[in-house]
């Protein structure tokens, strides 16, 4: 099979036991016993035994007593079946050994900052050393899986008559509401490319091109806070179809994910997933991407608080606020009064929840709370009835505006879930979601304008045109949807504005005035005056759809150099200065260094 192996340490068999073969790899592990030397051999692929028996090979075993960990080595013998005694039922080649009659050292190596493979050794040392990290088998299955993924989804697109099309990364910025990277032009002293958030502007551009039907893999950057399923750089499954609607782009992503998941994990997903409003999912969930593997769903409790004489309540539902609460079924044992004051400081500290507002119910207890005593009879009665309150419960409450409200409590809901088990419970249960009709603009008071929820290039309902026409911008819809997987979400899309006038209408309503719409989107605006045509399209995260799939806790345990959470490549130490000649030909003078 080539100059330095015949097979691979996955593949022998007790059929092979007799003939002769030759591995090459690293030396996982090395065990003694009486002079006679085991060795775990690992490649790629998998881990083969391999024996330097003295009596029988002496040289090769004198050499093999000098091995260590992480050499690398072509070594040659003959398979034996292995005695029932000593069949590693772990091991696909755990009934076979090599036995070594010939041993090459290709490479020696220093002994590893860590045992490969411990999953206790601290990320960041993993991350500096990240050519080793890659070297367990966790990370090449990992990598693995992500290979089979973006061929799956090749194939797909191929299969429905797409195009992969590549975009520039050197680009002007798309405003898909995170910062920019940017990269300075030396040609152009004071100028600056960005690095594309999304392709969302060349995507739609293809469409009036007339490519019709568009994919990409694409990278996308954004300088944003970093998390468990966030990169400053990070891959889309990037698509875009021109004639097509909501139910179009809807049908061929769930046939592109039960591709993927057939194709890569031999999984059968369902062929249409449930949808929800964004208004539903907020109002049951608090979320715009719920996790409906389990229930808790939030309870309006405003009505019976109108005439409280708990003031707090009382005011927030007079005002047009909200009172929401959440029964946690079955948490009082598990929850200390010291650990709801925790949580309360968590909720204010984290979500500018206005408090924390809670009932426990001990079994053989009374209601004990900091704020019932507050509470008359009707709306103890409330609580009971529609919170199906009972011994054994704690009931959190939210009170604010609406969605403030029904988020804090969101957050509670999916800690609530973490504490009585409910996610560990569900196993490897996928429940898919789309979540559809979102806001079209979300007012930012701080800054006394509107913004985009998805962004400005995404369709109005057609019912709510004539209102956005007449500057009404509240409450209005778009044609947007996002799909979400076990609460997270996947991917966000949206049917397209292409006729001029709206387009203008759009950057208008964001206060994004004439000159600036020219300066800034004069190329898209001129497109959509050349017969664009009606489009549409959404973009997957790439990683946290390979990150779910491997059931892995953060998306830098499938991608293969990712940045840690401060952004940094500990590997080479990026970002680093540059030489003062770099910044001399950019015309570029930095002012102060961190
Ligand atoms: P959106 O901004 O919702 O939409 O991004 C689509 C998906 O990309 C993933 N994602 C990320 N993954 C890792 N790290 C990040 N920093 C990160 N940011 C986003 C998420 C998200 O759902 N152009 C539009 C799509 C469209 O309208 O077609 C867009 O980019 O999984
Ligand atoms: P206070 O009167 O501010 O001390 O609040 C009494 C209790 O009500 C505390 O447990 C607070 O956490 C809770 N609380 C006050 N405001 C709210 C609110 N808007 N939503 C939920 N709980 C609240």
């Amino acid at each position: 099979m080539g100059t330095y192996r015949t097979h691979h340490c996955s593949e022998l068999r007790p059929e092979h036991a007799g003939q002769r073969a030759t591995l090459a790899g690293w030396v996982a592990t090395k065990r003694d016993h009486h002079g006679v030397i085991f060795i775990d051999l690992r490649d790629r692929d998998g881990v083969t035994q391999v024996v330097f028996r003295p009596e029988q090979n002496p040289e090769a075993a004198k050499l093999s007593h000098g091995l260590r960990s992480e050499d690398v080595i072509s070594v040659s013998g003959v398979v034996e079946t292995r005695s029932e005694a000593t069949v590693n039922p772990n091991l696909a080649t755990g009934r076979i050994e090599l036995v070594a009659d010939a041993l090459t050292i290709l490479n020696k190596s220093e002994v590893p900052p860590f045992p490969l493979d411990d999953p206790s050794v601290n990320e960041d040392l993993r991350l500096q050393y990240r050519y080793l990290d890659l070297r367990t088998p966790t990370m090449h299955a990992n990598l693995r899986l992500r290979h089979k993924v973006t061929k799956a989804v090749r194939d797909y697109f191929d299969s429905q008559g797409f195009f992969e099309i590549e975009t520039p990364i050197l680009s002007n910025p798309t405003p898909e509401g995170a910062r920019d990277f940017l990269v300075p032009s030396r040609l152009h002293p004071g100028d600056f490319y960005a690095l594309p958030q999304a392709p969302q502007q060349y995507k739609q551009l293809l469409q009036v091109g007339g490519l019709e039907k568009y994919f990409q893999i694409a990278k996308c950057f954004r300088d944003e806070d970093l998390r468990a399923d966030r990169q400053p750089e990070f891959t889309q499954i990037d698509v875009e179809a021109s004639f097509v609607g909501q139910e179009d782009i809807i049908a061929l992503c769930e046939g592109m994910l039960r591709r993927i998941w057939k194709d890569a994990q031999g999984i059968e997903i369902p062929e249409k997933f449930p949808r929800m409003t964004y208004r539903e999912a907020m109002d049951r969930y608090g979320s715009d991407k719920p996790d409906i593997r389990f229930g808790l769903e939030l309870v309006d409790l405003t009505q019976d608080f109108l005439s409280s004489d708990f003031k707090v309540f009382r005011g927030i539902a007079e005002s047009g606020g909200v009172i929401r609460a959440l029964n946690a079924k079955g948490a009082a044992p598990l929850l200390s009064r010291e650990q709801l004051k925790k949580w309360e400081e968590w909720a204010k500290s984290e979500f500018r929840a206005k408090g924390l507002a809670y009932i426990k119910w001990a079994p053989g207890g009374e209601w004990d709370s900091p704020i019932v005593k507050f509470f008359g009879e009707a709306e103890k009665k409330a609580i009971v009835e529609k919170l199906n309150f009972a011994e054994g419960d704690i009931v959190f409450f939210g009170a604010d505006k609406r969605d403030a409200a029904s988020e804090v409590l969101g957050r509670v809901r999916l800690r609530v879930a973490e504490v009585l088990g409910l996610i560990k419970a569900a196993g490897d249960r996928l429940a898919f979601l789309w979540v559809v009709d979102f806001p079209l603009l979300a007012y930012l008071p701080e800054e006394h304008c509107w913004t985009a929820v998805h962004h400005p290039f995404t369709r109005p309902n057609a019912d709510d045109v004539p209102k956005m026409e007449r500057g009404e911008y509240e409450d209005l819809r778009a044609v947007a949807y996002d799909v979400v997987l076990n609460g997270i979400e996947l991917g966000g899309g949206s049917i397209r504005i292409h006729e001029r006038d709206l387009q203008a209408k759009m950057f208008a309503a964001l206060g994004i005035g004439p000159e600036e719409q020219q300066r800034k989107f004069g190329h898209i605006l001129k497109a959509f005056s050349f017969g664009a045509p009606p489009h549409g399209g959404i973009a997957l995260g790439l990683d946290r759809l390979v990150m779910l799939m491997a059931q892995a806790d953060s998306i830098r345990e499938v991608m293969a150099f990712p940045k840690n959470n401060r952004g940094m490549d500990l590997m080479s130490g990026a970002p680093l200065e540059v030489e003062p000649k770099s910044l001399r030909d950019l015309q570029i003078a930095v002012t102060k260094r961190a």
